[in-house]
C-alpha cells in the first residue's frame, strides 16, 4: 500500500496510507485530509482536489489530460507549474512516499 504524505498551508504533515488503485483524492477524503473538498467525486469537473506536487515527484507522474489542464486554470488557489487535481493520480507502490502540498483554498 502506497503511503503518501499532504503538508497542510500551516506545515502540518499528514501522512496516510492509500489503497492499490486508489486516487489520491480518494485516499485523501477518506482519511479526513481536510483541505481536499473534491466536489465532483472524481469527475474531473470541480478542482476542488488540487494539489502541488513536491518537485522531487512530479516528473514520477502521468502527464495530464486536457480536462485536467483546462480545469486548473479556473482553481481557486494559484496555479503553478506543479499543480495538479489529486482525482486525477492513481496511486500504485511506484509512488510510495509521494508527497503533496495542500493549497490554501479550494473555493
Ligand atoms: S474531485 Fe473534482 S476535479 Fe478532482
Amino acid at each position: 500500500m502506497p503511503s503518501i504524505t499532504f503538508i497542510h498551508p500551516d506545515s502540518r504533515r499528514q501522512q496516510i496510507e492509500a489503497g492499490d488503485g486508489e486516487s489520491a483524492m480518494q485516499a485523501a477524503t477518506r482519511n479526513d485530509v481536510s483541505g481536499i473538498l473534491a466536489e465532483c467525486g472524481g469527475n474531473a469537473m470541480c478542482a476542488t482536489c488540487h494539489v502541488y506536487v513536491d518537485e522531487d515527484w512530479l516528473s514520477r507522474l502521468p502527464p495530464m489530460g486536457d480536462d485536467e489542464d483546462a480545469l486548473l486554470d479556473g482553481a481557486a488557489a494559484e496555479r503553478r507549474a506543479n499543480s495538479r487535481l489529486s482525482c486525477q493520480i492513481k496511486l500504485d507502490a511506484d509512488l510510495d512516499g509521494l508527497v503533496l502540498n495542500l493549497p490554501d483554498r479550494q473555493l
